[in-house]
């Protein structure tokens, strides 16, 4: 699908659809109009979306509400767009039209969430479908707005792609996606915009005892991998460092995990795909800020090769861990790059990565777990993720819980003594392989719930949501 904006106003090239969003009230509307709308039950609220016979220039007219005006938000405007997309594909539409909308009320960020809402609702993966009906593409939307806001329409199309990338990859099944594929692909995307990369196999894990990727790697006939991106301005005004889990797989190793846990756990390396995405908005928006994206991953398999129960591991840093379920294989690739990352003495290290159940009993499907010691970190990132709609909340690193990773025969065991406060054990296991003296602000980001959505919620299809890719890119070119 192509975008271009246009600053033809009104719009008037022909089309095959236009779509028009609409506040209640139905104020930008003619009489006859809104009351033809109106016998539909269509009055412009949120979600709703009613598809007419056009004019001679819009065979198909598509009328989207965006609610009260003066509640509007951005998350309202991604929405009305994706529903004017999904609309416009049903109709079969294969040029579409649309007239910005919310900017008198948002001005620029409504552009940047029209054109967000546009690619995000857009998306489907069906790479795999055969069928000629399901693969039907819209060709071309041109998007109508004024000039001062086409910068952040681009912005947001950048963010949406990036977001995309993401989803791509997450929803590549185990078979195609391995620790070997996802360093290729982070090579490609170096390649493109000028990245260093450096992709570690066995014997530079070795070289730089990574033992926890090594040991969880070790069940798999796919090999382990560690990846370093780097992105270097001129004159860097910060130094960022980003990890995400990259289990190309995770079938809980001899601790398999039961049917219904199994499936969807292509979707374990979610972190590691959104530092893939985040990159390549980074290399587009080309932010006067140090990046650093470091991506553990393996595929957890049980096998006679594979890791067990009872296992102790020494890390780099001196800690050992005893291994109490080897379906706790995060945490165990995760401290190696977040010991790596410390080296690097960054001003903010962010990981992300799909961690626990815990994090999705407490915190639902829709709503990432945010842990951070930081409060001017989290201030930040929550106010982003209220405006992105990729949700968060800060979850407590409960010192009072440190008992319960406390090892028997080690300094800590990988998992809690009991299931409470699950998300929050893993969390205060992970801050054991970040250096405070080096690392000057840590947040970790547990997207179990929001990486891979059993079915279509707001903008987004079923299946990988791309979360947190734009919050994340947004909080390094504001950094
Ligand atoms: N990859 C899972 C966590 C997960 C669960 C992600 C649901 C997405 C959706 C992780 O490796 C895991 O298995 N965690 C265990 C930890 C337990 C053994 C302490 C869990 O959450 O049950
Ligand atoms: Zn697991
Ligand atoms: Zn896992």
């Amino acid at each position: 699908m192509k975008i271009t904006y246009t600053h033809e106003l009104p719009p008037n090239k022909k089309a095959d659809a236009l779509v028009i969003g609409v506040y209640e009230g139905m104020k930008n509307l003619t009489k006859e109009e809104a009351l033809q709308l109106k016998n539909l039950n269509f009055s412009g609220k949120v979600r709703e979306v009613v598809t007419l016979p056009g004019t001679e220039n819009f065979k198909t007219l598509i009328y989207v509400g965006l609610g009260k005006k003066s509640e509007l938000k951005s998350d309202t405007v991604r929405l009305a767009a994706a529903k004017g997309v999904k609309s416009a594909k049903k109709v079969k539409a294969k040029k579409v039209v649309f007239e910005l909308f919310g900017m008198d009320k948002l001005k620029e960020k409504a552009a940047k969430a029209v054109a967000e809402g546009i690619v995000l609702g857009n998306y489907q993966f069906k790479k795999y479908k055969s069928g000629k009906e399901e693969k039907f593409e819209i060709e071309k939307i041109t998007v109508a707005g004024e000039k001062e806001y086409e910068k952040e329409f681009e912005t947001g199309y950048i963010l949406a792609e990036a977001a995309n990338f993401t989803r791509d990859i997450v929803n590549e099944p185990g078979n195609v996606v391995t620790p070997e594929k996802l360093a290729e692909i982070a090579e490609e995307i170096s390649e493109e915009y000028s990245f260093k990369c450096k992709v570690f196999k066995e014997k530079d894990l070795e070289k730089n005892q990574m033992v926890g990727i090594l040991t969880v790697g070790r069940g798999s006939k796919n090999p382990p991998r560690f990846i370093h991106i780097t992105y270097k301005p001129k004159n860097p005004k910060k130094r960022i460092v980003l990890v995400g889990k990259g289990v190309t797989f995770d079938s809980g190793g001899l601790n398999i995990k039961p049917e219904q846990f199994m499936k969807t756990m292509k979707s374990d390396k979610a972190g590691a795909c959104a530092v893939l995405g985040i990159m390549k908005a980074i290399g587009q928006l080309k932010p006067d800020v140090e990046v650093h994206a470091l991506i553990p991953t393996v595929e957890n398999m049980p096998d006679g090769k594979a890791y067990r129960p009872d296992d102790i591991i020494v890390y780099k840093n001196g800690k050992s861990v005893e291994i109490h379920s080897t379906d706790a294989e995060g945490r165990l690739i995760l401290a190696d790059a977040l010991i790596y990352g410390s080296e690097l003495e960054p001003d903010v290290m962010i990981d992300m990565a799909t961690l626990t159940g815990a994090c999705v009993v407490a915190l639902g499907h829709y709503t990432s777990g945010l842990f951070t010691e930081d409060d001017k970190l989290a201030t930040a990132l929550l106010k982003l993720s209220s405006e992105t709609g990729e949700k968060m909340w800060r979850m407590p690193l409960d010192e009072d819980l440190k008992e319960d990773i406390k090892g028997t025969y080690s300094d800590l065991q990988n998992v809690g003594k009991t299931r409470y406060g699950g998300a929050i054990t893993a969390a205060l296991f992970l801050r054991n392989f970040v250096d405070s003296k080096k690392v000057k602000s840590w947040a970790h980001i547990d997207i179990a719930g929001p990486a891979f959505l059993d079915k279509e919620w707001k903008y987004y299809s079923a299946g990988a949501s791309g979360q947190p890719v734009r919050t994340i890119v947004e909080f390094i070119v504001e950094s």
